[in-house]
């Protein structure tokens, strides 16, 4: 692949969708090829990009675009990905891949049998909080992590306009939307993956939603950690309440806000000392970050990071909630092992 920048489409453009036509607008990596989006207001509104705005996936393709940012709801994804396969375009898909792990399992065989690269979309891996913390973790600042908590409350009022109204009608919104990206974020921060979960979802009687906004997990991971989450979208103020603690041998490593607020203690120290972070825009730069290991990734010049294969294992991880709660038991992430693993990994 030469270094004249790629051409990608962006498909759906809706509100995820304008943070990332102002990323690729600055990226020098990319160049648009097409803009789809079966909402011909939601074309107008995109309209400003310089770039073809077209109806269906399809007359997308038909400009050969080297990669494409499906930024639809999840429901559809398994049409979508197969159809970018067959145009042999790279695919970055939105979290979560899909709304059931058999659907993304699908996704990712079509696009490894096509030989495809399939990326999904876990921006919050490239906040420079959550890079730091990774290394704090892996360089043992404080020792070795045994347990932690982590709290995620947030008013998030579904019905106002700048916000997707997919959720409002979905099966279990909190997880699928939000949660896998905590979940994500355990997995990348611990390098380790879940093996069992308690978990208990419900809905408050005030809720937006017609499917549980409210999440309780107690996970174990392979490596022995423990980590009690609890995530709501209906709940606390008008403001995100964001707590995310890790005990470790030798003292903790906390993190106080979504994009920020990293601090680490000893255990005989009497206060935090804030570890030191460059300044980011939120959401922006994190979005940049994810792409250009995308375009890292598509050139060969790194690898591939956030694939479609290593996403199953925190789709699996929601579905696991999903069926300790419904079962009131505990229940072990082999169960999904057919859908995560491959067929090598399998024997
Ligand atoms: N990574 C993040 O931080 C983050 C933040 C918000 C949303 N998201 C994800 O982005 C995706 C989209 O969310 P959103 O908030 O933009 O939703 P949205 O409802 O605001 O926009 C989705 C758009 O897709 C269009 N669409 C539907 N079917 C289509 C099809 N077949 N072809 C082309 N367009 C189609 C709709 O008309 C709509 O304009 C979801 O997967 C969501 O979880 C990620």
């Amino acid at each position: 692949m030469t270094d004249a920048p790629l051409s990608i489409a962006v498909i759906g453009l809706g509100a995820r969708a304008r943070t990332w036509l102002q990323v690729i607008d600055e990226s020098l990596d990319l160049r648009l090829a097409a803009l789809c989006d079966p909402n011909p207001a939601a074309r107008a509104a995109a309209a400003g990009h310089g770039a073809p705005c077209v109806a269906t996936l399809p007359e997308a393709l038909a400009h050969r675009p080297d990669a494409v940012l499906l930024c639809t709801p999840p429901t559809d994804r398994v049409a979508q990905v197969e159809a970018c396969a067959r145009a042999g375009a790279a695919i970055l898909a939105e979290k979560p891949l899909a709304d059931t792990l058999a659907e993304a399992a699908r996704c990712v065989r079509l696009a490894e049998d096509a030989g495809v690269p399939l990326i999904v979309g876990l921006n919050f891996r490239y906040l420079a909080v959550t890079q730091a913390k990774r290394r704090l973790l892996r360089d043992g600042a404080v020792g070795t992590p045994e347990f932690g908590r982590f709290l995620y409350e947030r008013w998030r009022d579904g019905t106002q306009p700048r916000l997707n109204k997919y959720p409002l009608t979905m099966p279990h919104p909190m997880l699928w939307e939000q949660s896998i990206h905590h979940f994500d974020l355990m997995r990348h921060v611990y390098a380790t993956d879940a093996h069992r979960v308690m978990a208990d979802t419900f809905n408050p009687s005030w809720s937006h939603y017609a499917g549980d906004t409210n999440v309780a997990a107690l996970f174990e991971f392979e490596n022995g950690m423990r980590l009690t989450y609890q995530g709501t979208w209906q709940g606390g103020l008008d403001r995100l309440d964001f707590d995310w603690r890790t005990d470790c041998t030798e003292g903790v490593v906390t993190q106080r806000d979504m994009f920020g607020d990293l601090a680490v203690g000893r255990r005989a120290d009497g206060a935090l000392t804030p570890v030191p972070l460059p300044d980011r825009r939120a959401w922006l730069d994190d979005a940049a970050g994810l792409l250009a290991a995308f375009v890292a990734g598509l050139r060969g010049t790194a690898p591939h990071q956030c694939t479609g294969r290593d996403h199953l294992h925190s789709l699996a991880m929601v579905e696991a909630c999903i069926a300790a709660s419904s079962r009131r038991e505990p229940v072990w992430l082999e169960e999904f092992a057919a859908l995560t693993l491959t067929e090598k990994e399998q024997t």
